[in-house]
């Protein structure tokens, strides 16, 4: 058996019908190299059908699958690249977006941003209400510091295929994405068609123009042609292997015959069968009985793994999706009182004061946080301290706060934990500001924390 692949997991992101399912549909039909079994039947299937019905074929059996089982929505939206194996976070584009896009970020190493070259679709995709820039903003401020840029529907350009509109693209979209942090001499842009398959997977003939993409990067430069030779040229996630265990639930079943199983991605460390795992804020300990992935057992799940494990003598009900799980005898996790946090302030309406209690997206966790003091506003590029005390926020603005959660909630340090110290504030159906964390003041004993401060 060869070495297995490096795991890569892909957040696709990007306006409403830039094509984000039907390229990532794609790659995964062409190059899903993993459940060929459930491949093949589709192909037989639908041998007659075009390559569109198929992909909407496996849309369906994926989320029919994913009522029913635990891993299999993610064995399945897999595929590989000659160096990694990519699982994509597809976050849908519908109204709830963005806590999908935040949940699906805090997990993601690469993201993938798929911007329609159509006649008008760019154009509304890059436009305030558009959500090409508020996706790009938070992919990079929840820490996915490698962007792929996926210039889609190069077929419905005017002409088809059409150089100057792919420029263009290229240009407005490296504006923003310099704004934002991201330095587009590092950002690949590959112009593609997903409906037609146009340089997804083999150089374009349709646009000789296009001689490739040439990144500069400090470890080395790359290049190549293809969406897929781009996926297959990212610097190889740093896996935190040698961190204490974390490992954010996303979700607890109860499956017959098996018990009570949860499943999520670690972050870092190392999960092994046997282990005494701590779970917080739920303060509960349990042994791990088995690990699988992707359908297999697992004696070690390291850093980057989505699994699902067997636990034993804990009811499915104590623990729930925004747990953390971690080793009992290595920094178990704990929940906190009050955390410090630099944010920044995206949309808000009016002046925010403290007392201000919006609801935190942190890894899996959703938990309502007052901001409990406001205690400077900062220089967003330089970090230097404007003003102490501050009495309001406004949009635009970044300060320090301190944040107390009002019900128990297990979160860390940016510095110790990264993907647990990074969050989105929400409020009137919209991201009002994102942040990261600098410390945190853990609970003491067993008692939960109160939030005193807030109503
Ligand atoms: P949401 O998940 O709803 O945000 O959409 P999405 O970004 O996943 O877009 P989706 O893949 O569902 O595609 C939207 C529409 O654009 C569909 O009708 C696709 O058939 C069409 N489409 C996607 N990619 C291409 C392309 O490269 N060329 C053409 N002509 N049509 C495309
Ligand atoms: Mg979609």
């Amino acid at each position: 058996m060869g070495k297995e692949k490096t795991h890569v997991n892909v957040v696709i992101i990007g306006h409403v019908d830039s094509g984000k399912s039907t390229t990532t549909g794609h790659l995964v039909y062409k190059c899903g190299g993993v459940d060929q079994r459930r491949l093949e039947k589709f192909e037989k299937a639908a041998a007659q059908v075009r390559f569109k019905q198929k992909k909407f074929q496996l849309k369906k059996k994926v989320k029919a699958e994913r009522e029913r089982g635990i891993t299999i929505d993610i064995s399945l939206l897999k595929f590989n690249t000659q160096k990694f194996t990519m699982t994509i976070i597809d976050a849908p584009g519908h109204r709830d977006f963005i806590k999908n896009m935040i949940t699906g970020t805090s997990q993601a190493d690469v993201a993938l941003l798929v911007v329609s070259a159509a006649k008008g679709e760019y154009e509304s995709g890059v436009s305030r209400s558009g959500q090409t820039r508020e996706h790009s903003l938070l992919a990079y401020t929840l820490g996915v510091k490698q962007i792929i840029v996926c210039v889609n529907k190069m077929d419905m350009t005017e002409p088809p295929y059409n150089q100057k509109r792919f420029e263009e693209v290229v240009k407005g979209v490296s504006g923003f994405l310099k704004k934002i942090g991201y330095d587009p001499q590092a950002v690949p842009f590959v112009p593609v068609s997903g409906w037609t398959g146009e340089n997804m997977i083999t150089a374009t003939q349709k646009m000789p123009w296009f001689q490739g993409w040439k990144v500069r990067r400090r470890e080395g430069n790359a290049s190549g042609r293809t969406l897929l030779e781009v996926l297959d040229a990212i610097q190889p996630p740093v896996r935190t292997i040698n961190k204490p265990l974390r490992l954010p639930l996303q979700d607890v079943y109860k499956i017959g015959g098996v018990g009570t199983v949860p499943v999520g991605k670690i972050e870092t460390g190392v999960l092994k069968p046997g282990m005494t795992l701590m779970f917080s804020p739920a303060k509960l300990t349990a042994e791990v009985k088995s690990i699988e992935m992707h359908h297999q057992g697992l004696q070690t799940a390291l850093p980057g793994h989505n699994v699902g494990f067997n636990i034993k003598n804990v009811s499915v009900k104590n623990l729930r999706r925004g747990d953390v799980a971690g080793n009992a005898q290595h920094d178990p996790p704990s929940d906190v009182s009050s955390f410090e946090a630099q944010v920044i302030i995206l949309n808000h309406p009016g002046r925010i004061k403290s007392g201000y209690s919006p609801v935190l997206d942190c890894h899996t966790a959703h938990v309502t946080c007052c901001f409990a003091e406001l205690k400077e506003k900062i220089d967003r590029r330089t970090g230097k301290k404007l003003e102490d005390q501050p009495q309001v926020l406004i949009s635009g603005d970044a300060a320090t706060v301190k944040l107390v959660p009002i019900k128990p909630m297990c979160v860390e340090s940016f510095f110790s934990y990264p993907p647990l110290g990074r969050f989105a504030a929400r409020d009137l159906k919209q991201t009002v500001a994102v942040g990261v964390i600098k410390s945190v003041v853990k609970a003491p004993g067993t008692k939960a924390p109160k939030a005193q401060v807030c109503k």
